[in-house]
């Protein structure tokens, strides 16, 4: 038999197809496929016992992929299985292509002698492909991929009960891609619809190094550019980076994060390349790396600075060249991911002291983000002071609503060794101990109660005997525009001023903002 012919499961119990043994075996395969509802479980299920009873020496599910025009082997058995498993090939070439473009059940007694034949496999895998049955995999009504069957062992043609059983196990896996497609679907919209929870909720402020951050995200969108934010602990990198996927045309796929400080290496490089099963002690499964999970998507690699050399080496392939191996595996693997990574660690240093690899942090370093700490950019701290009483009198179930003045200003003076992170634990502090609408300076934590004496303090130093008090005032004022980034109604309320009587001693003095380098 050979040719292409169609056939659907009423034809096949119409014309009794099928012996009566077989339909007891597959009734025994639909058992142990159905068993779990992991979709790589049933794929190899399938395969497994579509290539036992059909008696093939090989066989493999074939899809068509999700993010470009190729095809993919899925999962297959027989000699060559591991040398072919993931390899991607164009949708119009082999007779899986032609089964897949024309939705036509298959038949072939000698491949080299059919036209559709993709003998670049073969070669591959140094299999010798001989008689062929491709059913294809149909998920509502869309040909979605195939089953493929290989060599009937006795050397004859596949016939109609081979047809019968490859078409059933090929419905059996299209109910698994269509359910796994679905909850794919239900992560990604998941993802999407979190993502853009995060535009709402994020402050993005006044200050000017920060709106250039913010700008040149934005131009990010399309390129696929790595990414290096420093700054300090709680400066926000962890918003930032995604804020960057948030905002880039891979936003609906995964942003995987990693952090590379928490895992020993051997583990941090099973996390990200994935093992094979058996790859090392305790491997008991297959474990897909998170450079895979993250295919179309971003990955984060928080901490960077941690990471052993080791895995730098094979960090910056993935850069390079973005291959990888699994751990345990010698096949490569490909992967389309964006890299975004932090730190606050010095990583100059770092590669000055031979700890990091150099060419691996100028593959990093392509795009820089040096987040300011936050007394750098007072003027965003009542936008940040007001997010976090939001936030946290809604999770708390509070009532309070605004600071008092007196409260504003200490928050806006004191220094936040922890950045945005310290101020948001302040402030979820004061709403647990506020009472009634108003947060007043005493439920703050004492170091900033203090904080704020001091800087009235600053304002009755011992006056320098050669000063007039004109010079002084002028001398307060500019310092606090300074420490102000020149935001008038901070410094007023950190001078006790109003911002009228702010605004005519800056003329009256001729103060001006130096100009910025
Ligand atoms: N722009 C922002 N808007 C709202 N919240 C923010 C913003 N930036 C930071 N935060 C909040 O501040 C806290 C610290 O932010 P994040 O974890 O991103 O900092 P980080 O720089 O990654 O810190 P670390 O170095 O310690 O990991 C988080 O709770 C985060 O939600
Ligand atoms: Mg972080």
């Amino acid at each position: 038999m050979d040719g292409t012919t169609s056939l659907r499961v009423e034809d096949i119990v119409r014309n009794k197809n099928l012996k009566e043994t077989h339909l007891h075996d597959i009734l025994e395969a639909s058992a142990i496929i159905n068993s779990k509802l992991d979709l790589n479980h049933v794929l190899k299920q399938v395969i497994v016992h579509a290539t036992r009873l059909t008696n093939s020496v090989a066989a493999s599910i074939i899809l068509k992929c999700d993010s470009s025009d190729d095809l993919v082997i899925r999962y297959a058995t027989g000699p060559a299985s591991n040398a072919i498993s993931n390899v991607r090939f164009p949708t119009d070439k082999g007779i899986a292509g032609f089964c897949i473009n024309t939705g036509q059940i298959v038949v072939v007694f000698d491949a080299k002698k059919n036209p559709h034949h993709f003998a670049d496999i073969d070669k591959l895998s140094g299999f010798n492909t001989e008689s062929v049955l491709c059913v294809p995999l149909c998920v509502k009504g869309k040909t979605i991929g195939c089953v493929q069957l290989l060599n009937k062992c006795d050397s004859t043609s596949f016939n109609n009960e081979d047809i019968a059983v490859a078409t059933i196990m090929s419905n059996f896996a299209a109910v698994s891609v269509s359910n796994a497609k679905s909850y794919d679907n239900l992560q990604r919209t998941n993802f999407a619809l979190k993502s853009q929870l995060f535009t709402t909720d994020m402050v993005t402020g006044k200050n000017s190094k920060m709106k250039k951050i913010l700008q040149s995200i934005n131009k990010l969108k399309d390129t696929k550019s790595n990414v290096l934010i420093l700054g300090e602990s709680g400066t926000g990198k962890g918003v930032i980076a995604r804020a960057i996927h948030r905002q880039s045309s891979r936003k609906d796929n995964p942003f995987v994060t990693v952090n590379c400080s928490v895992l020993s290496p051997t583990l941090l490089e099973s996390e990200l390349f994935g093992h094979e099963k058996g790859a090392f002690t305790g491997a008991d499964k297959l474990k897909v790396g998170r450079f895979e999970i993250a295919d179309s998507g971003t990955v984060f690699l928080d901490e960077i600075g941690e990471i052993d050399k080791s895995i730098q080496t094979k960090l910056l392939r993935i850069l390079q060249e973005k291959v990888f191996e699994r751990v345990g595996s010698t096949k490569t693997l490909t992967t389309d991911i964006r890299i975004i990574a932090a730190t606050n660690s010095d990583l100059e240093k770092a590669v000055e002291q031979n700890l990091f690899r150099r060419d691996l942090y100028y593959r990093l370093k392509v795009i820089v983000f040096q987040l300011p700490p936050l007394r750098e950019r007072r003027e965003d701290i009542p936008a940040f002071a007001q997010f976090f009483l939001e936030r946290y009198c809604k999770e708390l179930s509070k009532s309070a609503r605004t600071f008092d003045k007196n409260c504003m200003s200490a928050l806006v003076s004191y220094d936040y060794p922890g950045n945005i992170r310290e101020l948001e634990n302040i402030v979820e502090r004061a709403v647990v101990l506020a009472e009634g609408d108003v947060i007043h300076i005493s439920d703050l934590p004492d170091e900033i109660q203090y904080r704020k004496k001091a800087v009235f303090d600053r304002k009755i130093e011992a006056p320098e005997k050669t000063k007039s008090i004109y010079e002084m005032e002028k001398d307060a004022i500019y310092k606090t525009m300074l420490e102000c980034s020149w935001n008038q109604s901070m410094a007023a309320r950190l001078l006790g001023l109003s911002r009228d009587k702010l605004r005519y001693r800056i003329k009256k003095y001729k103060i001006e903002k130096p100009a910025e380098d």
